[in-house]
């Protein structure tokens, strides 16, 4: 008979040749520190001896362990509830989900705000919704993007990455195309990139979407949270009314779970009605949401975006001064490695000094630029900045970069 199935095991074999095969290594909690376990496939997994401190993270404002926010999960699964039970249309929609999606809509600067239950579901459920003609995508954007583009059967123009001269170039060439005129274009960019630490230039991209009448939507997943009054790049650089929509995750500074988008109220009327992860999905459950809502509001109002840009700053002087090379603007410090092994044996050397950041490699990044990618939390304290640095130097010599 024929063998119609997959081959996985081939398929694995061939990730394993190519140092591309990743494994699941779990941690009793998540914060700045943490026991991992070794990956332990199916089996039961054994904690290390040895406390690790996590520089790896997305939990930018170390959030996730703080009493009030986890108070706030607790109290809305005790009154609440722990799921919503059914999509926000039907009776999953709860005080707690609009108090979220409140105050999301007051740091946004915007009418209202929708929140989805993940980032990736907001943007490919709003894209899609969308129905762009064109899309104009920076090349290095996230692939819940992408898969939104996809999905929406959209042309996409991909220009190249932060480059708004490039953007206006495409935008410049579509529209000399016959029929141009009749097409809705979207312009879609990361404000922070997760891989590179850069930061899109928004204002020049604002100017290039109004010169050709294009609407412009702003993920703002690894800013949120992190910037003016505890808004993104786009509440920093005051360009709310520039910008039809603004998404974000929940799922990183605001140590939760979920997504949202951010705009005006037809935005958002449209895709209660029109988004297809968000009609056809369980609601956000409420201690996500409540969860969620208190970190905004403690992003807004304490210190703790002070903490972490005083820690970015320091790790980041401290890795350049040694002889790294450290991409980015921003609170992601990616240091440049190379190649792949080399990135792989700086990864493996600092882990076993218990610093925990992950060494990035193809796909994700192209072949050659390989790089350590480097978080700080708000919650490290001077020590841990410390501790890391010194990782990075004894290995960095031994591995022969520095
Ligand atoms: C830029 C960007 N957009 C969207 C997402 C998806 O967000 P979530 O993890 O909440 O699904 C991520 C997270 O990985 C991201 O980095």
């Amino acid at each position: 008979m024929e063998d119609r199935g997959f081959d996985l095991e081939g398929r694995l074999d061939a990730r394993s040749r190519n140092d591309l095969k990743r494994s699941l290594a779990p941690v009793d909690r998540v914060a700045e520190r943490g026991y991992f376990a070794a990956p332990s496939g199916g089996d039961l997994p054994v904690l290390g001896a040895d406390e690790a401190l996590v520089f790896g993270s997305n939990n930018y404002l170390g959030f996730t362990d703080d009493q009030r926010v986890q108070d706030a999960a607790r109290q809305a699964a005790a009154t609440v509830g722990t799921g919503a039970g059914a999509s926000r249309l039907v009776t999953g929609d709860t005080l707690v989900h609009q108090d979220l999606e409140r105050v999301l809509a007051e740091t946004k600067r915007t009418d209202r705000a929708l929140a989805f239950s993940s980032g990736y579901a907001a943007n490919v459920g709003t894209i899609a919704a969308m129905e762009p003609d064109v899309v104009f995508s920076d090349e290095l954007n996230h692939a819940s993007i992408i898969d939104g583009c996809r999905l929406s059967n959209a042309e996409t123009v991909i220009y190249d990455h932060c480059d708004s001269a490039s953007l206006r170039e495409k935008l410049t060439a579509r529209a000399e195309r016959d029929g141009a005129d009749e097409e809705s274009w979207l312009i879609v960019t990361d404000s922070v990139f997760s891989m590179d630490g850069t930061v899109a230039p928004l204002r020049a991209i604002c100017d290039a979407a109004e010169a050709f009448g294009a609407w412009l939507m702003v993920d703002e997943a690894h800013a949120t949270g992190l910037y003016a009054d505890g808004g993104g790049v786009v509440q920093a650089e005051g360009l709310e009314d520039r910008i039809q929509i603004q998404m974000g995750t929940l799922s990183k500074a605001l140590a939760s779970q979920g997504g949202y988008v951010a705009g005006s109220d037809a935005l958002i009327e449209y895709l209660v009605n029109d988004a297809r992860p968000f009609v056809f999905s369980t609601g956000l459950t409420p201690p996500a949401a409540a969860a969620a809502s208190e970190a905004l509001h403690l992003a807004r109002h304490s210190d703790a975006r002070e903490r972490l840009w005083e820690n970015v700053a320091h790790l980041r002087d401290g890795l350049e001064s040694m002889g790294f090379e450290v991409l980015g603007d921003s609170q992601i410090l990616p240091v440049l490695v190379g190649d792949r092994r080399d990135a792989l044996a700086l990864a493996a050397g600092i882990r076993d000094r218990d610093v925990v950041a992950p060494a990035i490699r193809p796909p994700t990044v192209p072949e050659g630029t390989c790089r350590i990618r480097v978080t700080p939390m708000a919650t490290h304290d001077q020590a841990d900045i410390i501790a890391c640095l010194e990782a990075f130097r004894t290995v960095g010599e031994e591995v022969g970069l520095l």
